[in-house]
């Protein structure tokens, strides 16, 4: 099976391209513009693989999407490609609106042109994958689940242009038939995520005794998933979802971002007993709120369990020891991601235009 994954050299999407490169059946086309987010060096084990081809593509651009489906044929889309971090979307909002809402109507208009080319096996199993996320559904109260049923609601740039591109993909199944799948799922954490994100980033602040920055009190809550979980159920969306579908994945793992970072702390006190930062949770230091900051999200995973038998492997617990052990054993990782002009300083405080 030859897929295509847009946004491979990604945090999910390079996950996703190294678990299909462990098994021979799979070809991969990664099609990734390496934004500030895109780090090649994620899929060092699996470049020299006959059945990994490598295209610098910018979503944006038509003319080489289509160059790309014409000369590789695939079987399948994987659609990751994004502007992903909610503080940027706040301080810039339109490479989200291009990137993310654009960008995925340009890959649908070529996928689509090219079904449309396609027949017989091939035209019947052809798939596009539209990965997107829980921020879609907005807020929740201190109870209640999002179910694939929940209503849109998105409250920042990043979760409206989202929503925008799920609202696209499915009308492109309703309008044109055009076979799809849409995931969305709940927080990711593991290695080789940029560390703009909570965790990377509150982990190598501490290492370096720099302050751990807290959103307001800290009392938001998130439902955490480690990014294998959540790459083996794309896969098995991919493969196995039931065409025009949408599923919601999570790990049932409810934290408050507070109880994050102390956790983070004092798995940094226990794996670094010779830190000069001991306690790291001294570091804590409370900042002002993001504006529009969602209070809880939390994802009712049922359906995907039930259809599709999907589970997640790992616990927070066994998961966040995983990941602090990751980026300890990976700084030369860190510091090449960071030699750009990100250097963890504070994004979307919404002060800047
Ligand atoms: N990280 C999460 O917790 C999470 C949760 C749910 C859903 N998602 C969704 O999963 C997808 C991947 O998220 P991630 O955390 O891996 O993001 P990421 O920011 O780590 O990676 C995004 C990738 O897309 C590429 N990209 C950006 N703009 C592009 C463009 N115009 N053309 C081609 N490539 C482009 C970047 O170079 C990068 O490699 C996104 O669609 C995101 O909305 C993420």
């Amino acid at each position: 099976m030859k897929i295509i994954i847009t946004g491979g050299a990604g945090f999910i999407g390079s996950a996703v391209i190294r678990q299909y490169m462990a098994s021979t059946e799979f070809e991969v086309i990664n099609l990734d513009a390496l934004t500030y987010a895109g780090n090649l060096e994620s899929l060092i084990e699996v470049e020299d693989s006959p059945r990994y081809h490598f295209e610098q593509v910018d979503i944006r651009n038509i003319k080489e999407l289509e160059r790309v489906f014409n000369q590789y044929q695939p079987d399948a889309v994987m659609h990751l490609a994004a502007e992903s971090h909610v503080d940027r979307s706040i301080d810039g909002p339109a490479d989200f609106i291009l990137t993310n809402i654009v960008g995925t109507y340009n890959l649908l208009d070529v996928a689509k042109k090219y079904w449309d080319s396609i027949e017989g096996d091939k035209k019947d199993h052809f798939r596009f994958h539209h990965v997107s996320t829980d921020e879609v559904y907005g807020d929740l109260e201190a109870t209640g689940l999002f179910t694939e049923e929940t209503s849109y609601d998105p409250s920042s740039p990043y979760s409206a242009s989202k929503a925008s591109s799920d609202h696209l993909v499915r009308a492109w199944h309703r309008t044109y038939g055009f076979p799809i799948v849409i995931t969305n799922c709940s927080n990711n954490y593991g290695g080789y995520q940029f560390p703009e994100k909570l965790i990377p980033l509150v982990t190598l602040n501490a290492l370096e005794g720099k302050p751990l920055p807290v959103y307001g009190t800290g009392e938001q809550i998130r439902d955490w998933l480690h990014v294998d979980d959540h790459a083996r159920a794309l896969r098995l969306v991919l493969e196995k979802g039931k065409t025009g579908d949408t599923y919601n994945i999570g790990g049932h793992n409810e934290k408050t971002n507070l109880e994050v970072v102390k956790t983070i702390c004092a798995l940094l006190d226990k794996l670094v007993p010779d830190s000069p930062h001991i306690p790291h949770e001294k570091l804590i230091t409370y900042v002002t709120d993001r504006p529009g900051h969602d209070i809880r999200y939390a994802i009712d995973a049922n359906k995907i369990a039930k259809d599709l038998g999907w589970l997640p492997e790992e616990t927070f617990e066994t998961g966040i020891e995983k990941t602090i052990n990751w980026y300890l054993q990976n700084a030369e990782w860190c510091q090449h991601v960071q030699d750009g002009s990100y250097q963890r300083e504070r994004l979307g405080a919404g002060e800047k235009t």
